[in-house]
């Protein structure tokens, strides 16, 4: 099946508003002709009004990096759905795995979150991936399937059928380690093999599944030419125009 592909870069706590709309301007322009790979950038919060205005007319989807559950209320530091939407926010990435490590994201709140993000609308990038120790535990395996199992709790064929998957390895986010083409093939299989048990092989061979970890212009080509990657998230190297482009554009290389 031929999946679209999407490529995300997620600028984490990275980026005041006059940086990124320097930033945005860059992408708009050299991405300007781009119609064959689906392009979404994820800003810090203070940064994503300004950011959606200066992207009005552009083919550049807004998605956020995180949200709450909850519409509104006593929940101080959190962002709702509906503050997202209002903003055209298109995706939001869930369950990264900084917020599982930093602040305390589990399989049950990533669930939730996930719920709320797809009653208001909101697609969903949903990451998984398993830690070093894991890895090298020969855990990897049973990691994703249950954090795909916890993440996914309760939704239905229609409600999953557009999500994004991304897997992200934890030991090669930020730190130069990519995983090879065939080491993430053979968990992106895996993955879509999980979905397809869950759901059905409809739903399996529609849903997308990125690839993240230190993923370069150098790179990005050989994960791509695997079938079962779909596109990347991209964090480092979607903090300057020239590669992010450069990696949006790997069909050119
Ligand atoms: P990285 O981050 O590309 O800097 O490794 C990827 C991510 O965390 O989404």
């Amino acid at each position: 099946m031929k999946r679209y592909p999407f490529i995300a870069g997620n600028w984490k706590m990275n980026k005041t508003v006059g940086e990124a709309l320097e930033l945005v301007r860059g992408l708009k322009s050299s991405l300007q002709d781009m119609a064959e790979v689906e392009v979404a950038i994820a800003p810090p919060f203070t940064a994503l009004f300004p950011v959606a205005q200066e992207l009005k007319g552009s083919s550049i989807h807004l998605a956020s990096q995180n949200l709450f559950w909850e519409e509104k209320g006593a929940f101080t530091g959190e962002i709702s759905p509906v503050m997202l939407k209002e903003i055209h926010c298109r995706y939001v990435i869930i369950g990264h795995s900084e917020r599982r490590q930093y602040f305390g994201e589990t399989d049950a709140t990533v669930n939730r979150r996930i719920k709320a993000a797809l009653k208001f609308d909101l697609k969903v990038i949903f990451c998984i991936g398993e830690t070093l120790e894991e890895r090298e535990e020969g855990k990897t395996f049973t990691v994703l399937e249950r954090q795909v199992e916890g993440g996914l709790k309760d939704l239905v064929e229609k409600e999953v059928k557009d999500m994004v998957v991304a897997y992200e390895p934890v030991w090669a986010i930020g730190t130069g380690k990519t995983a090879t083409p065939e080491q993430a093939e053979e968990v992106h299989l895996s993955i879509r093999r999980k979905i397809e048990r869950l759901y059905s092989r409809e739903i399996s061979e529609g849903i997308r599944i990125q690839y993240g970890g230190s993923v370069t212009p150098e790179n990005i080509k050989g994960l791509m030419e695997r079938e079962n990657i779909d596109g990347a998230l991209v964090g480092g190297a979607s903090l300057k125009a020239e590669t992010f482009s450069r990696i949006v554009r790997f069909k050119e290389m």
